[in-house]
């Protein structure tokens, strides 16, 4: 049969050949080889990033190394070092950068202790920040401070000698699975984050895609507004990430999601809710789609993990969202935020075992012994295992249902209250814990609000770009001080209304970022970077013991 196939195509190369010296048959082939290479490599570009983006990164480490330019960079970048080393030395406390010589004495220790940790504490007490402190409560720091101290020292990498925490590990997970809908097949794993955990489920799909259907070149399609976990996630693992547009409510354009959709795609990602403007993605549309083109479909619950499940119940009714939506295959939530657990705490859960599978890492003949890991880390902290057990058994569906009331509320308080200033207007949706708006007249820069807001008012709100706009995520803190943030808010309108060249701080920084080439923010990005690892700018240092 081969040979049926074969044999005049032998006839047609050897004629076309006839005649041709070696040597030049052979230097076409190689010619047009790198011809067909190069065209397949174009494809991907113009598929990918675009020409000019592609020529742009390409160029940008030879323009950097151009004396003037390179003259200019280190210039911003030193005085950028020196700002940010300005900032993190204001609030350094007994710097040191050598181990004491003699070990120092454990009340000189907790002294020093708690002197930071009023200065960790002092910024967010008032509530008048974004997000990051969740509960805020002493009461309630001290008992999960008492349970996570008790399994600081365990590792749910040995179950063997610390079963109570495996235990836990596994009754967490099976709870949040159980709040998801989970069917009987339906399992997870704790991770640290919910950064973890994202990149857990990419990985996941990335393995079962080539396993199952062969695909080497794998990518996913996520809303514009999704996470960037899932843009880390396609960095780390080498996976594609295609951003499909938004609708007017900063939902995903499911018509464009639709047209990004190939051959080589793994998965499509929805936010329940999303971080920059707190809205929820149709769920159930695409899930519809997911099973049709027999992909995957994350929901990414990290933020509003502990408030959609009990939204219902608190008199705020959602569209399914959950295990619920056959096509949903996998989900992250978070108990460190909304569950008020300790930082170091999310769950990872997909719709059945096979895909979970795919997320384990296993290495069979390791000198170690069979090695094998269900997440990125080895060891592993039980702390954050223990007390997120603790903290969710504290709280209970009733806690939850109660805090998820107080926190929808603020949010959609202030919504309206935002509806309602003149020379605003919201961006997204305030379903759950996230109100994000702009201005809705040139005279109003939401940067210059924000900045009248801090600088005014001591509210830290979030800055958020494409589109402009500024946020506030509420949490227990802040959702009490609703009221106080409007009256706040309609001031500091008024006041940029008034004195629009008096609060530009912001704006300027990111009216330049929009204009600099991406390789150039990376260099200042890595600049911010390196001051915060920076043990000690300004102060000198101090050897020896206390
Ligand atoms: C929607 C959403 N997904 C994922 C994450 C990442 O979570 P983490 O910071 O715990 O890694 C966040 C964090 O705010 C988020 O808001």
């Amino acid at each position: 049969m081969v040979r049926a196939i074969e044999r005049p195509l032998q006839a047609l190369v050897n004629g076309a050949m006839h005649g041709k010296d070696p040597y030049s048959v052979v230097r076409s082939t190689v010619f047009w080889g790198a011809v067909l290479k190069f065209l397949l490599h174009l494809r991907r570009i113009l598929k990918r990033e675009g020409l000019v983006n592609y020529i742009l990164a390409a160029l940008a480490p030879t323009l950097k190394k151009l004396p003037q330019i390179r003259n200019k960079l280190d210039k911003e970048m030193s005085k950028s070092m020196a700002d940010f080393r300005e900032k993190f030395s204001k609030e350094l406390t007994d710097p040191r950068t050598q181990l004491p010589a003699e070990g120092m004495k454990e009340k000189d220790i907790l002294d020093l202790m708690q002197t930071r940790k009023e200065l960790d504490t002092k910024h967010w007490k008032a509530g008048k920040i974004t997000g990051a402190v969740y509960h805020g409560e002493e009461k309630h720091y001290e008992f999960v401070s008492q349970v996570f101290g008790k399994w600081g020292f365990c590792n749910p990498l040995h179950p063997g000698i610390h079963p109570a925490l495996r235990q836990m590990d596994s009754e967490v997970v099976q709870m949040i699975v159980n709040l998801y809908n989970g069917g009987p097949d339906a399992c997870g794993s704790f991770t640290t984050g919910g950064t973890e955990s994202i990149l857990m489920a990419i990985k996941a799909y990335r393995d079962w895609a080539k396993a199952e259907k062969g695909i080497t070149d794998p990518n996913i399609v996520i809303c514009s507004t999704a996470h960037a976990a899932f843009d880390k996630a396609g960095k780390y693992f080498n996976v594609f990430v295609k951003h499909a547009k938004t609708n007017d409510d900063m939902q995903i354009d499911l018509k464009h999601m639709k047209s990004l959709i190939d051959g080589n795609t793994i998965a499509i990602v929805g936010s329940c809710c999303q971080y920059a403007h707190g809205s929820i993605d149709p769920i159930e549309d695409m899930a519809a789609i997911a099973r049709r083109k027999n992909i995957g479909l994350h929901v990414d619950c990290c933020l509003g993990g502990f408030l959609v499940p009990f939204m219902e119940k608190a008199g705020f009714p959602l569209p399914p969202f959950d295990f619920r939506v056959p096509g949903v295959t996998s989900i992250s939530c978070d108990p460190h935020k909304y569950g008020f657990a300790p930082k170091g705490a999310s769950v990872v859960m997909f719709s059945n075992k096979t895909l979970r599978h795919h997320m384990y890492c296993y290495l069979t003949k390791w000198s170690g012994g069979i090695y094998a890991t269900p997440t990125m880390t080895g060891s592993r902290a039980g702390g954050p295992v223990a007390a997120t057990w603790a903290a969710m058994c504290k709280f209970g569906e009733k806690g939850y249902v109660e805090t998820t009331r107080q926190i929808v509320s603020a949010a959609k308080k202030i919504g309206k209250g935002v509806e309602e200033i003149e020379g605003l207007r919201l961006v997204g949706r305030p379903d759950v814990c996230v109100v994000a708006f702009a201005g809705s007249e040139e005279a109003i820069n939401c940067y210059s609000v924000a900045d009248c807001m801090q600088k005014k008012f001591g509210w830290e709100l979030a800055t958020c770009q494409n589109p402009s706009c500024v946020h506030i995520a509420l949490t227990l803190p802040t959702s009490k001080n609703a009221d106080q943030f409007l009256v706040d808010l309609r001031e500091s309108v008024k006041d940029v209304r008034a004195n629009s060249q008096a609060y530009l701080s912001t704006a300027g920084l990111y009216g330049m970022a929009a204009s600099l080439p991406a390789s150039f923010l990376e260099d200042a990005a890595a600049t911010y970077l390196d001051a915060m690892s920076e043990a000690m700018t300004t102060v000198p240092a101090q050897a020896g013991g206390a």
